[in-house]
């Protein structure tokens, strides 16, 4: 049975696959940032609330295998948080949000199949319960107070 925090954060990634679907494909202005900030608004809070939470913690551990997967993490939240700030600030009538767009949710998809696959078994055999209780509570103070661009 998986935490609660895990299963939270699978269902922000399956919001966020869904909404980066959505985002790609929409052609007309008014749809395209009306999905811009509903994305923003899933992706942004999220990436910090785990860099607060689980990546602070992993860079800890005294596992080099977990230590390398969280470099290899923020990383790729780097490369989101760049895209989505240029999404962000384009036109959303110009030629190339599109393919913008779709470069966004690629490179986040690719990073969920990360966690997912990689990240969230560790994150399960280093922390027990409690720790992960605790990581948890970081997470969602880390949202409440989520800043935004
Ligand atoms: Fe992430
Ligand atoms: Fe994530």
């Amino acid at each position: 049975m998986k935490h609660e925090f895990l299963k939270h954060l699978k269902q922000d990634h399956d919001e966020q696959k869904q909404l980066g679907q959505r985002l790609a494909e929409a052609t007309a202005a008014g749809e395209r940032k009306r999905l811009r900030r509903k994305f923003h608004d899933s992706l942004y809070p999220h990436l910090m609330g785990e860099e607060a939470s689980i990546f602070k913690r992993l860079q800890q551990v005294d596992d080099e295998e977990a230590k390398k997967d969280c470099l290899e993490n923020l990383r790729e939240h780097r490369e989101a948080m760049t895209a989505l700030r240029e999404l962000m600030a384009m036109n959303s009538e110009s030629d190339v949000f599109q393919a913008k767009a779709r470069a966004l949710d690629e490179l986040n998809r690719h990073h969920i199949g990360h966690e997912e696959g990689k990240t969230f078994g560790h994150l399960e055999r280093l922390f027990d319960e409690q720790e992960l209780d605790r990581l948890f509570e970081l997470y969602e103070a880390s949202e409440e107070g989520k800043p935004v661009f």
